[in-house]
């Protein structure tokens, strides 16, 4: 069975196309992405409007790479899937009417899948594929989660950020040290050259007892440090980077410990854009490793959104027989979609 995934619902069109034949894990037989970043980096963020009609140009021709790399032709695609949401609402239009559209003419199913779902379930594309059960730590530029994960489909929300993202935390503390967006990647690589111990930042709900985050009061934190340095910010920039990755590291890092700790699991898995943060990968395997628990990660290139984990979730719900994929072609998008209301 051989399903096509598109992913549309922000800054990247992702289009994949796995074989999810038998019960193994599904197989990418190829996959193509364009990055709207250096389009949104003019504007300091992704400026909605442009990234649909963005998409629209892209997705066509990525498909034809991806069919060429797969050696497929569309009439030999089973399922076409798409990400129903979360996201902007413009920009999953784009997938959803493409992969219906597609579908409908090949008269094969369409479906939608849950974006968080395709970041949650990424890792199984890796060289070390998790097993279930396990806790699953999202860290995306719009989600921050907790997650106990027993099967696809089945996941509990065990704890979330009540305000910003950790990638939201990332980026805005990154614009406001100058750097270019999306800020992640950027104040992780300056981070490299600071001291992580040159300023007194908060590590908001740390101590809270529960499994929820919130990093908008260090946003704050930053921008007063930003203020009071005034001229003296470039010297130190380097140090401020690092000094904010810890401190959001540092809450992951405890939080997932605490997960494990609650749900009694020996396994963690990581998905999403911060899965991609070096530090928070060294301090994950260190931690894990004192405690025999097992972490796994998506390949780098799947840590951001991408059409490879829009096809594997589909394929994965599709064997276990939870897919909603029909031949109806209307389709609805869905800009705000809890994980939990998209469950089996
Ligand atoms: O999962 P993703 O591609 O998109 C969403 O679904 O939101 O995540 C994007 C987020 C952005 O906030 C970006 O800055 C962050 O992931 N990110 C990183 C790194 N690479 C991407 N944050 C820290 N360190 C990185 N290396
Ligand atoms: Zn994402």
């Amino acid at each position: 069975m051989r399903v096509l995934g598109i992913e549309s619902s922000c800054d990247e069109t992702g289009v994949a196309l796995v074989d999810a034949s038998g019960p193994a894990i599904p197989r990418l037989l190829g996959q193509a992405l364009h990055s709207q970043i250096a389009m949104h980096q003019a504007y300091g963020g992704v400026v909605p409007e442009l990234a649909s009609r963005d998409h629209i140009r892209r997705v066509l021709p990525l498909m034809d790479e991806v069919m060429a790399q797969a050696a497929c032709t569309p009439a030999q695609v089973d399922v076409v899937a798409y990400t129903q949401g979360p996201g902007l609402a413009g920009a999953l239009l784009v997938g959803a009417g493409v992969a219906c559209a597609l579908a409908a003419a090949l008269g094969k199913p369409a479906m939608g899948v849950h974006h968080l779902e395709g970041h949650l379930l990424s890792p199984f594309l890796s060289v070390d594929p998790p097993e279930f059960p396990f806790v699953a730590l999202l860290v995306s530029g719009g989600h921050t989660q907790l997650m106990r994960v027993d099967g696809v489909g089945r996941y509990e929300l065990l704890g979330e950020t009540i305000d910003d993202a950790a990638g939201e935390a990332f980026d805005k503390s990154a614009k406001l040290m100058g750097l270019p967006y999306p800020g992640g990647p950027h104040l992780a690589r300056l981070a490299e050259q600071g001291d992580a111990l040159s300023f007194k930042l908060p590590r908001p709900l740390l101590h809270s007892g529960n499994l929820d985050f919130s990093f908008a009061g260090l946003k704050t934190a930053v921008l007063t440090q930003v203020q009071k340095l005034g001229d003296g910010l470039e010297a130190r920039k380097a140090d401020l980077a690092a000094t904010t990755q810890a401190a959001i590291v540092e809450v992951l890092v405890k939080k997932s410990l605490m997960a494990l700790d609650r749900t009694g699991l020996q396994r963690l898995v990581v998905a999403g854009g911060v899965g991609a943060n070096t530090c928070l990968r060294v301090q994950l395997n260190a931690a894990c490793a004192k405690r025999g628990v097992r972490v796994h990660y998506p390949e780098l290139a799947l840590c951001t959104d991408n059409g490879a984990m829009i096809a594997l979730a589909a394929g994965m719900r599709l064997q276990a027989g939870l897919a909603r994929a029909d031949k109806r072609y209307s389709f609805e998008v869905k800009p705000r979609w809890a994980l939990a209301d998209a469950a089996a």
